[in-house]
């Protein structure tokens, strides 16, 4: 029925500097969340500027962690993905575990975070945490991506 492809939503995943660099890492998280019945619904490989970087975590500017996290992020290249299911926003962040691997590790064991992740800034994987930081974030990393036609070219599949 063409109605189910409403219940489908999208959110921004990236995959972090640290475990970017690692193809058994980036394959490793790529069946995770094809595991978790997400889809793919577009993906680039780029590394951010400063002033990228700086932009979109511009939520957290003058925290005590921004300077190393712009660092961080700046540091090599990274994967965005455009992820599709429902509840996409909340079932990535799920998958992804809490900020820091160490607690990760102590509360959701299963997640990414508490597998790839190292420590407080290097959580090897990031995911928007509202409809409208996803509207934002998808935007940013895909300034053309068109999604209401997304949704529509969604449709027949779905059929
Ligand atoms: P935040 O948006 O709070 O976490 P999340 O990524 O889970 O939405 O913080 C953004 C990033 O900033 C986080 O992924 C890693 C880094 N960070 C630190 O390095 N130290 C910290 O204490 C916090 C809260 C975040
Ligand atoms: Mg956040």
């Amino acid at each position: 029925v063409a109605r189910l492809a409403q219940k489908l939503e999208l959110t921004l995943g990236l995959v972090k500097p640290d475990v970017a660099s690692k193809p058994e890492v980036v394959k490793a998280i790529r069946e995770a969340i094809i595991k978790k019945n997400f889809y793919f619904a577009n993906t680039r490989m780029l590394t951010l500027s400063q002033a990228d970087a700086e932009s979109f975590y511009g939520e957290h500017k003058g925290k005590f962690f921004f300077p190393e996290l712009i660092a961080f992020m700046t540091s090599g290249p990274i994967f965005a993905h455009v992820l599709a299911r429902d509840n996409a926003i909340k079932e990535w962040r799920a998958l992804m575990g809490p900020t820091k691997p160490s607690q990760a590790r102590k509360d959701a064991p299963q997640t990414l975070r508490a597998q790839f992740g190292t420590e407080d800034t290097f959580n090897a994987v990031h995911g928007s945490d509202s409809p409208m930081s996803a509207a934002r974030e998808v935007g940013f990393y895909f300034p053309d991506f068109n999604v209401d036609e997304w949704f529509v070219k969604q449709e027949p599949a779905f059929a």
